[in-house]
């Protein structure tokens, strides 16, 4: 990474090539001409999310899916598809996947995060021969295609609904180290990892078939934020923002310099009423700012240094298996302001963005 400093020392502007996104909800339609640029702006490629209305569940609708991205960001981003697992997605989908464009197949628990309810119903499904989701995973895996995880259980071995905090812990000590044996040839990406419990395990299990993603606001927000005052909406996501330890444990990892852990927004926009409402839907807009975030953050952490680039990118791309951007970005040291809502023409509902009416220190480089 190219730093340059004042004379005092502090950074001034740092250049590194252009991001991947590990995780990215860019959604369609009217959203999505409201995404498209933000995320080209920042990034130079990242994984596409499948749990749109209706879900992504055939190669056929992924590739037009990817045709609206690239109209979106004016063919200057490369949206990698995954495909929706469902208990009835077909394997023969994922014939020569990656010539579709195709980079993995997304793993959804049914019902416990937004758009989820095609979802798997079973997390057993995933390591238990003859299953639908078994197959496909072997499929997978013979594709050299990557299982990335919402790694979250509903309930216990004696079904019992399970704490919202303790539903990626659970799902790390009881259902991913089965769905690791069941399938040793299959990489796996644990997406938005969020826990001690998770960090600790990628520390003692990650490499070349292992990695996972880490968001801006899991490495930033701790639950203090989301209480304080009152609940704040705009701060809640699936997985939910943990207490300070798990906070403090994923920054560790973040920048403790493993190949096997990278850069993923989870950037999921949902119109106002969807925030303020009786049951607030898990989500909020982060790619409006969210390389400038990462800079912020590994800056707090004394980290502003060839991690963050490797973290940003070079770590993701080497795992899904494709090259580092050629091009760079450039981002300099300079004040500006979050927007307090987004609202475009098209949009019926305002957007309310990660961080909204707040300061960010670092800028992008037109
Ligand atoms: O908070 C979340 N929002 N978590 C997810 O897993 C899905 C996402 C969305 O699509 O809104
Ligand atoms: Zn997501």
């Amino acid at each position: 990474m190219e730093v340059k400093r004042y004379t005092n020392n502090t950074i001034a502007e740092i250049e590194l090539p252009r991001p991947f996104d590990g995780h990215g909800h860019p959604r369609r339609d009217e959203l999505l001409r409201l995404v498209g640029p933000m995320m080209a702006k920042r990034f130079a490629s990242g994984i596409v999310m499948p749990n749109t209305k209706p879900p992504i569940t055939s190669r056929l609708v992924a590739s037009e899916y990817r045709d609206d991205i690239l109209h979106s960001t004016d063919h200057r981003f490369s949206p990698l598809m995954t495909l929706y697992l469902t208990d009835t997605l077909d394997p023969a989908e994922l014939n020569e996947m990656r010539t579709w464009g195709i980079y993995g197949v997304k793993y959804y628990p049914k019902g416990l995060t937004t758009n989820s309810d095609s979802g798997v119903f079973s997390p057993s499904s995933l390591w238990t021969p003859g299953t639908n989701a078994f197959n496909v995973l072997r499929k997978l895996a013979e594709e050299g295609g990557v299982l990335l995880l919402h790694a979250a259980d509903g309930f216990d071995k004696n079904n019992n609904e399970l704490d919202p905090y303790d539903q990626e812990p659970h799902f790390i000590r009881e259902s991913l180290p089965r769905v690791k044996d069941a399938h040793p040839d299959l990489k796996i990406s644990v997406e938005h990892l969020s826990t001690a419990v998770g960090a600790e395990f990628m520390f003692k299990n990650g490499g070349y078939k292992l990695g996972c993603s880490i968001t801006l606001h899991h490495l930033t927000k701790d639950r203090r934020d989301v209480f304080r005052g009152g609940f704040r909406p705009h701060l809640m996501w699936w997985p939910i923002i943990q207490p300070a330890e798990h906070k403090e444990a994923i920054q560790a990892l973040a920048i403790a310099d493993k190949r096997f852990v990278w850069l993923g927004t989870d950037s999921a926009p949902h119109p106002v009423s969807s925030k303020r409402a009786d049951c607030c839907m898990g989500g909020v807009l982060t790619h409006h700012m969210a390389l400038e975030g990462y800079v912020e953050a590994f800056e707090d952490l004394g980290a502003l240094d060839d991690r963050f680039e490797r973290f940003a990118s070079i770590n993701g791309p080497k795992f899904f298996g494709f090259p580092p951007s050629i091009k760079t970005i450039t981002l300099v040291r300079e004040d500006w302001t979050v927007k307090n809502s987004y609202l475009t023409e098209g949009l019926q509902e305002e957007i309310i963005p990660f961080r909204y009416g707040e300061t960010m220190r670092w800028k992008i480089q037109d």
